[in-house]
């Protein structure tokens, strides 16, 4: 069965340039080999990642155990996990944008990925537009 997710964290150091392409190279690697797609964005200014992992439910699950534990980053927080027909990333095996790089109508209302404190009505709103704002740069790669 194909599943997606996307989670939010942040990271525990400020990531060089450096650190991020070796990052993404290990990604690329192993979700090559894994069949899991999907898209990573990172904001400079507040440390925060978000990613989309696309793939097999068993292989996506057994991933963000490892995802979850690496020390680069903290505060793991899932937003969307759900069985999809199709995948939106299926050419790449970890795209890469930088968060403050993004057209600021596409996130419009949307402080940070990571507001624990939001109230559950909004949380679940920051859900969808977390997956919705992802979904939509699939059509820009
Ligand atoms: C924000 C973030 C995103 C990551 N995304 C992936 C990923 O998509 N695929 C992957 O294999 N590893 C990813 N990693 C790295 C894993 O946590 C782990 O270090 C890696 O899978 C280990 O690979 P290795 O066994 O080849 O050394 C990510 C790490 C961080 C901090």
């Amino acid at each position: 069965m194909l599943t997606e997710l996307v989670y939010c964290s942040v990271a525990t150091q400020a990531m060089s340039v450096e650190e991020l392409d070796s990052l993404l190279e290990q990604s690329r690697e192993n979700n090559a080999r894994l069949n899991v797609t999907g898209i990573l964005l990172h904001s400079g200014k507040t440390r925060e990642f978000m990613q989309l992992l696309e793939g097999e439910q068993e292989c996506i699950e057994k991933l963000m155990q490892v995802i979850s534990n690496d020390e680069r980053h903290t505060c793991v927080d899932m937003m969307y996990h759900d069985r999809i027909e199709s995948r939106n990333f299926e050419d790449w095996s970890m795209a890469f944008r930088m968060f403050d790089d993004l057209d600021p109508k596409l996130i419009e209302g949307y402080t940070t990925f990571n507001a624990n404190a939001l109230p559950p009505a909004l949380l679940t709103g920051r859900n969808s537009r977390a997956r919705s704002i992802m979904t939509s740069l699939s059509q820009n790669m």
